[in-house]
C-alpha cells in the first residue's frame, strides 16, 4: 500500500479518497520535512491533534480512522500555518513551561526550554538563604507571558511575586495564566523595567530582550517573524536592557538578595562586569542542557542572608 502525500492529504476531498488520521499525520510531517523543519513528525502529531482535539492517546488509538472533509480541512489550515513557520505554540495557543500549561499570543515571547535554567538557578539561589516556605517578595522584570513569576511562584508556596512588562497585551496574558494556574500571588504593572517598583525584593529575575539588533534579520524565521520584536531587541550590542537593570536593581533588592538573568549566547563576562560594576557579586553563569552559560546570578553584599529567613 502506497502511503499518501500531503498533496493528496488536502486533495483527499476533492477525490472523494479516503485518508486516514495516521496518514495525515505521516502525510504532513514529509511536507514539514521537505520545507526543512526539524521537528517534522512532532509538529504533526501536535496539529493534527490539535485540530480533532484528541490528545496524544486519543490520537495513537485513532490513528485507522478515516478523516472527514471538515476534519481535513481543519488540519490543512493550521499545517498549511507552520509551513509559513508559525510556531505549533503560536498555531495551538499554549506551551509547556516548567510543567506549566501557558497561554501565549501575538503580544508574549513563545517562552523557551532554556529559560527554565534561570528558574533553576533561582531556587539555587533561594534555597541558599533559607527554607522555600519563608516569605519572599519577587519581582519579574519583562515577565512576557509571565513564565519566570509563575514557575517560581509555584516552587515557593508563600512568595509574592510582581512581574513588570511595557507591553499591556503580553500583561494581558500574564494575568489570565496566574488566575488559570491558580496563582493569585502574582501581580502585574506596565512599566520600564524597574521603574514603578519599589522596596526590597529577595529576588529579582528577568528574561530581557538580548539580541543585538543588527542581529535580528539573521534569526529562524519562527522567531524573526513571529516573536514580539520588543521581547527580541537588546539595542546594538544586545546589552541595552541589562545595563538598566544594573542602574536601579541594587537599590531594589534586600540585604542578601539576588539578581537572577537570562543570557544570551557569549554575554556572560560583559553582563557580569555591568552587574560587578553596581556593586552586585556575580557567581559563575549556569549553563543551560546545551552546555551554553545561560543564567547570571547577582547578589547584594550580605550572601545567602535574606529577608524573612
Ligand atoms: C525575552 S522576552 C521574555 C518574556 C518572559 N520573561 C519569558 O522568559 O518567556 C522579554 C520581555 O520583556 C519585555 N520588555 C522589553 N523591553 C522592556 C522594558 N524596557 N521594560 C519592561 N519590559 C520590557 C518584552 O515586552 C517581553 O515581554
Amino acid at each position: 500500500m502506497t502511503r499518501p502525500s500531503a498533496d493528496n492529504a488536502v486533495l483527499a476531498r476533492d477525490s472523494g479518497a479516503s485518508l486516514t488520521i495516521a496518514g495525515a499525520r505521516r502525510a504532513w510531517a514529509e511536507k514539514f520535512r521537505a520545507a526543512g523543519i526539524e521537528s517534522a513528525e512532532l509538529d504533526a502529531r501536535i496539529l493534527v491533534g490539535h485540530a480533532l482535539a484528541f490528545d496524544h492517546a486519543a490520537l495513537a488509538a485513532a490513528g485507522a480512522r478515516i478523516l472527514g472533509v471538515e476534519e481535513n480541512d481543519s488540519i490543512a489550515a493550521l499545517a498549511q500555518r507552520r509551513l509559513a513557520r508559525e510556531p505549533v505554540a503560536r498555531i495551538v495557543g499554549c506551551k509547556e513551561f516548567w510543567s506549566l500549561r501557558l497561554a501565549v499570543d501575538a503580544a508574549t515571547l513563545v517562552p523557551r526550554p532554556e529559560t527554565e535554567t534561570v528558574v533553576e538557578a533561582a531556587l539555587a539561589a533561594i534555597d541558599a538563604g533559607g527554607a522555600r516556605s519563608r516569605k519572599l517578595r519577587i519581582a519579574d522584570l519583562g515577565t512576557g507571558s509571565g513564565a519566570l513569576l509563575l514557575a517560581l511562584l509555584a516552587e515557593l508556596p508563600t512568595a509574592f511575586g510582581i512581574g513588570t512588562d511595557i507591553s499591556r497585551g503580553a500583561l494581558r496574558v500574564a494575568w489570565a495564566n496566574a488566575q488559570g494556574l491558580g496563582l493569585p500571588r502574582a501581580n502585574f504593572i506596565a512599566c520600564d523595567l524597574t521603574a514603578a517598583l519599589g522596596g526590597a525584593f529577595d529576588l529579582i529575575v528577568s528574561n530581557p530582550p538580548y539580541v543585538a539588533s543588527g542581529d535580528i534579520a539573521a534569526l529562524a524565521p519562527e522567531v524573526r517573524d513571529f516573536d514580539p520584536r520588543n521581547a527580541l531587541d537588546g539595542g546594538p550590542d544586545g546589552l541595552d536592557c541589562y545595563r538598566a537593570i544594573a542602574a536601579t536593581v541594587a537599590a531594589l533588592l534586600a540585604p542578601g538578595g539576588a539578581l537572577v538573568v537570562e543570557l544570551g549566547s557569549g554575554q556572560a563576562q560583559a553582563v557580569a562586569a555591568l552587574f560587578a560594576a553596581a556593586g552586585l557579586a556575580p557567581s559563575a553563569p549556569r549553563p543551560d542542557l546545551g552546555g551554553v552559560p545561560r543564567a547570571l546570578i547577582a547578589t547584594t553584599a550580605r550572601m545567602g542572608r535574606y529577608k524573612g529567613a
